[in-house]
């Protein structure tokens, strides 16, 4: 009985020590994670940005580190562009800047004044689809619609490329621009259309 005692007494003294060191982690770990963070974590900042989209201005404050496709759709309510990875893979977020196609998941919304934007909501005049949108419709180019404004952009930009010489080399200059309904055929079509008209 005596010796159970003293090996209880053992026990509690090794538990207590080990709770007691368990204890002191998180504050440890907290204070180090707070020095991290003074060196690496770079404070939230905002700027004014006036952008000239689909020929309007429209001027806002966004945190330095928004993106282009952050900025249409979460600022500007501009919710044509759609957003699929979000890391330049699928290019559903294409739109224009300067007539040339980018990726706007890619783009600093800072480095866009001074250039002109041209998303898929101006690409209509009025009530008159674009040559393009028209012939997606008549070519079937496309099926759930999610990837359909940034093939659209990205076909635009191929004919005005002059990159539609062939159907490989249509395929080769839409390679940035994934559907996974696989409506590849009629795109490559919808192409071909505008580009012999
Ligand atoms: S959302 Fe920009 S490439 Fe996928
Ligand atoms: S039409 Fe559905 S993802 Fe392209």
């Amino acid at each position: 009985m005596k010796q159970a005692h003293k090996h209880s007494r053992r026990s509690f003294i090794k538990i207590s020590a080990v709770l007691t060191s368990l204890a002191a982690i998180p504050s440890s770990v907290k204070a180090f994670y707070q020095d991290v963070k003074k060196f690496f974590v770079v404070p939230k900042q905002t700027m004014p940005l006036a952008i000239i989209i689909n020929k309007k201005t429209y001027k806002t404050t966004a945190d330095t580190r928004t993106t282009l496709l952050d900025l249409l759709r979460e600022n500007l309510q501009l919710t044509g562009t759609k957003k699929g990875c979000d890391h330049g893979q699928c290019g559903a977020c294409t739109v224009h800047l300067n007539g040339e196609r980018v990726l706007s998941c890619l783009t600093l919304a800072a480095t866009v004044p001074g250039k002109e934007v041209t998303t898929i909501e101006g690409l209509a005049h009025n009530e008159q689809l674009h040559p393009m949108q028209q012939a997606f419709i008549e070519c079937d180019g496309f099926q759930c619609g999610y990837c359909t404004p940034g093939q659209i952009m990205s076909a635009v930009a191929c004919v005005n490329e002059g990159r539609t010489k062939s159907v490989s080399e249509i395929k080769e200059f839409m390679s940035g621009n994934l559907c996974r309904c696989g409506a590849y055929n009629g795109i490559v079509e919808s192409i071909q259309k505008v580009a012999a008209s």
